[in-house]
């Protein structure tokens, strides 16, 4: 099949979260099993044309927008072959520091330029003649392609064949924007109803691309539960229930030639669930570089992550005062986000000298050594559409302890002594009790050494690839391939 993977950013030219590893990955895997696959994305200003190898392939490449049209240039990478990757560079909009935000508050012409990428990824595929037979979105940046699709190239020839995939990564994150934004988009005001863009007298990109995608994916099955919910469908929640027919939770799978401490160039010592040794080393590397006590005996805990309010570090970073006086154990955080938590976390460092570490900042190599060095990885979501990081612990065998949402229900299993079954901790609520008793109950199974090493094993047994997930995509692919049929109807405006 011909497949356009549209993203707004992928490992390894530009990564924010979760969303690039998936972008990286999933289209390496269709392009592996055969398909042709072209990825999209915006050529922000801290992609390395050199060091990435780009290629001009296309310019000026015309992107009719508001009242006229703005000029566009479209590279290529061989970089991630087999997988062709595209990038559409306009610097008024991608030529600045970052992605979404200046780190503070988001980008006040982030409607314009997402309205103005979904565009040019249009113009782009028709530049080169590419004629896919599936347009795969992901998240609120890409939102208007599928709008797109059913409205400006409904009769486009080009993209008969095509049907739209949208992948919810998070529905905390919608692209909601001032209703004068549609200008931009050339749309008509007919969109602007509850059936189409609007959303509470605004535009809603993520809405349009659900409402008028073929099929909608997230990214694991009780997160597809969960958002047909008020609770977690952040106001989405009856959209969600309207196109349940189409929705679908595919869980991501993991890159295990990345994520494997077997084989992982990243870490000062291999191992692996038969030969575990070098899991020591690895903790005692990570101790040294984060500036805490080098001991191999006590417990390590760490967290990588974005610290926002769906992570549920604030209320970490609080309840580890009372758990780190009642167990002794050491903490790392590699993480960046709200100056709120951080502040939480630094006073955490002074209160127990040589037992916190801390990194802020976003470091790819330090997060390797982090899934190695630790014996316990904490993700206490709020919400967790997926989660990659407690599937990339139970790789590395450190244990994940985990608030049972989304997919980190689906992809843990809790830890029950009688039986020894089990691949790590989970607690339900998102309390300080909660989450000190769920410490407590993995500190008390780490000290028990044959517990801890039954559990440790279970854990690296888990495995869930991308190989596994994409036959799903696969599936759902085909089931909208060739005519339109099972599709909703075209929307001219
Ligand atoms: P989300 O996409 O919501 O942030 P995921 O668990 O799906 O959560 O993915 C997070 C990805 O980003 C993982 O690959 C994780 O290792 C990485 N990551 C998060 N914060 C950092 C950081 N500060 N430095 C390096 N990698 C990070
Ligand atoms: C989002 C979600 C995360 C998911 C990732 C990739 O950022 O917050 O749970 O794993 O997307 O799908």
């Amino acid at each position: 099949m011909k497949i356009a993977f549209v993203a707004s950013e992928a490992y390894p030219f530009v990564k924010t979260g979760g969303l690039a590893d998936v972008s990286y990955s999933l289209p390496r895997e269709l392009a592996r099993r055969g398909h042709d696959v072209r990825l999209f994305l915006p050529r922000y200003y801290r992609i390395d044309k050199r060091n990435f190898r780009l290629a001009l392939v296309h310019a000026p490449l015309g992107v009719p927008l508001g009242f006229g049209e703005k000029w566009a240039a479209l590279y290529e990478s061989p970089h991630a072959h087999p997988v062709r990757t595209y990038f559409i560079e306009h610097d008024a909009y991608f030529g600045r520091d970052g992605l979404y935000d200046d780190g503070y508050s988001a980008y006040a012409d982030n409607p314009e330029r997402f309205t103005f990428f979904c565009r040019a990824v249009f113009q782009a595929m028709k530049a080169f003649e590419f004629r896919p037979d599936i347009i795969h979105c992901n998240d609120w940046q890409t939102g208007l392609v599928p709008v797109y699709r059913k409205t400006h190239y409904a009769s486009d020839p080009d993209f008969a064949g095509a049907a739209t995939v949208m992948t919810v990564h998070n529905v905390g994150y919608q692209g909601v924007f001032h209703k004068d934004n549609l200008f931009w988009t050339q749309l008509g005001w007919d969109l602007f109803t509850v059936d189409g863009l609007e959303y509470y007298d605004q535009i809603n990109f993520l809405k349009g691309g659900i409402l008028l995608a073929d099929a909608v994916t997230t990214v694991s099955r009780r997160y597809a539960q969960e958002i047909q919910s008020e609770e977690f469908g952040y106001n989405l929640a009856p959209e969600f229930r309207k196109i349940r027919e189409r929705l679908h939770g595919i869980t991501n799978g993991v890159d295990y030639e990345k994520w494997n401490p077997a084989t992982d160039p990243r870490i000062p010592k291999t191992y692996s669930a038969s030969s575990i040794a070098g899991k020591t080393e690895c903790k005692l590397h990570l101790q040294h570089r984060m500036g805490i006590t080098v001991d191999r005996g006590i417990p390590l805990m760490g967290i990588i992550s974005r610290l926002t309010y769906q992570k549920g570090t604030d209320v970490l970073a609080e309840s580890l005062f009372t758990a780190m006086r009642t167990d002794p154990f050491q903490f790392v955080v590699l993480g960046s986000g709200d100056e709120g938590t951080i502040q939480k976390f630094e006073h955490l460092r002074a209160t127990f000298p040589g037992r916190v570490g801390l990194f802020w900042g976003h470091d790819e190599d330090l997060a390797h050594l982090v899934e190695a060095g630790i014996d316990l990885f904490i993700m206490p979501s709020r919400y967790e559409p997926c989660g990659l990081n407690q599937m990339y612990s139970l790789k590395y065998g450190s244990v994940p302890i985990v608030r049972a949402t989304g997919g980190l229900d689906d992809t843990v299993v809790d830890w029950d002594e009688a039986h020894a079954t089990g691949t790590g901790f989970k607690f339900s609520e998102l309390t300080h009790e909660s989450v000190c008793a769920a410490i407590s109950r993995a500190i008390a199974v780490y000290w028990n050494a044959a517990a801890w090493k039954k559990l440790q094993q279970n854990a690296m047994k888990f495995s869930y690839s991308w190989g596994d997930a994409v036959i799903e995509y696969e599936r759902l692919y085909s089931s909208l391939a060739g005519p339109a049929k099972n599709r909703s109807a075209d929307r001219r405006p």
